[in-house]
């Protein structure tokens, strides 16, 4: 009997995923509690036809070298792949996919929870009463933003940006977005939304959310010089990929007043976080949590699983990664 395929999965993954796997070969999950180091990926992937891995794991030209030639499919439990070096495992002949559509609407509750938390100051209500510091209603207290008649500017207006634009306009929001490419005349027409250069886009919003990948052009997209063109008034929201901000610079942005606040779901140097932005009031921080319900952590795992399976079997794969 030709022995099954082996897959490796770097950190644990839902039962219902791990069956689709156990059907398609013999499964290895890391057993520890944390990202594996470079060298021990390496390790735990020697041998391998598939590999399962997630945002924290360097899946590359180095990986593909230690799994050997027998890797097929590289299947990450995400929807972004800034992790994955694509033209080095592809060239290698191995088919990498990722997880898009089961997460959009999480990510886009997230980050419309993050916008309201801001510019609501839920964060900072919440820290008060966790205080024990005394307080009593007035019409002054805690005073927020109000989202109606106001503009957000959505940089990416892909799946997950169109998703929080739809909620925006439940709030009675204006849509402005930006992008490498201007979304179908549908889809504008939709949202009400109309394309801004990304410089008029950031000096136009109330709120700026960030929905686009993290690629070398987005890398720092929001710097400085993008933070001082901001409305003083305005709040950035952020549920892509930390390395799109300039933590240090956000956190001199806020410092100095140029803007009035920033949800942040995710870091530059993850799970580290720019120590200045801890302190600080008017920012709210939550630990990359866009996709996590149990819902769609379980569907993220089982199309990954999936796309392994399909491969596998000689079927090609299910969500493949672009070009
Ligand atoms: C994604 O899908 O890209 C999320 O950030 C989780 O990794």
């Amino acid at each position: 009997m030709p022995s099954r395929p082996t897959i490796a999965v770097t950190r644990w993954i839902p039962d219902e995923a791990l069956k689709v796997l156990r059907e398609a070969g013999e499964v290895t999950v890391s057993r520890e509690d944390r990202p594996l180091t470079r060298d021990e990926l390496h390790e735990f992937v020697a041998g391998a036809s598939a590999v399962v891995g997630m945002l924290h794991d360097r899946l590359d030209g180095g990986l593909a070298a230690a799994a050997g030639p027998g890797l097929r499919v590289v299947s990450t439990v995400a929807v972004g792949y800034d992790n994955i070096d694509v033209p080095a495992l592809t060239g290698r002949g191995v088919v990498v996919t990722n997880t898009p559509g089961v997460l959009t609407d999480a990510t886009a509750d997230l980050a419309f929870g993050l916008l309201l938390a801001v510019t609501r100051r839920l964060g900072e209500g919440e820290r008060l009463l966790r205080g024990r510091t005394p307080w009593s209603f007035h019409l002054g207290f805690l005073l927020g933003s109000g989202l109606q008649g106001k503009t957000l500017g959505v940089v990416g207006l892909g799946q997950i940006g169109q998703a929080v634009a739809r909620r925006a306009r439940g709030f009675g929001m204006e849509i402005a977005y930006s992008g490498r490419r201007r979304a179908d005349a549908g889809v504008e027409r939709a949202l009400g939304a109309r394309h801004l250069p990304v410089d008029e886009l950031l000096a136009t919003a109330d709120v700026v959310s960030l929905h686009c990948p993290l690629t070398p052009d987005t890398h720092h997209l929001i710097d400085a010089a993008a933070l001082r063109s901001m409305k003083r008034a305005a709040f950035l929201v952020n549920t892509t990929r930390g390395p799109v901000v300039d933590e240090s610079a956000l956190a001199d942005a806020l410092e100095a007043g140029e803007i009035a606040g920033a949800a942040l779901d995710v870091f530059e140097k993850e799970p580290e976080i720019e120590a200045r932005l801890l302190d600080r009031n008017d920012v709210v921080l939550t630990p990359h949590l866009g996709s996590a319900t149990v819902e769609t952590r379980t569907a993220m795992a089982v199309l990954a699983a999936r796309n392994v399976a399909s491969v596998l079997a000689g079927n090609g794969p299910l969500t493949e990664v672009p070009a």
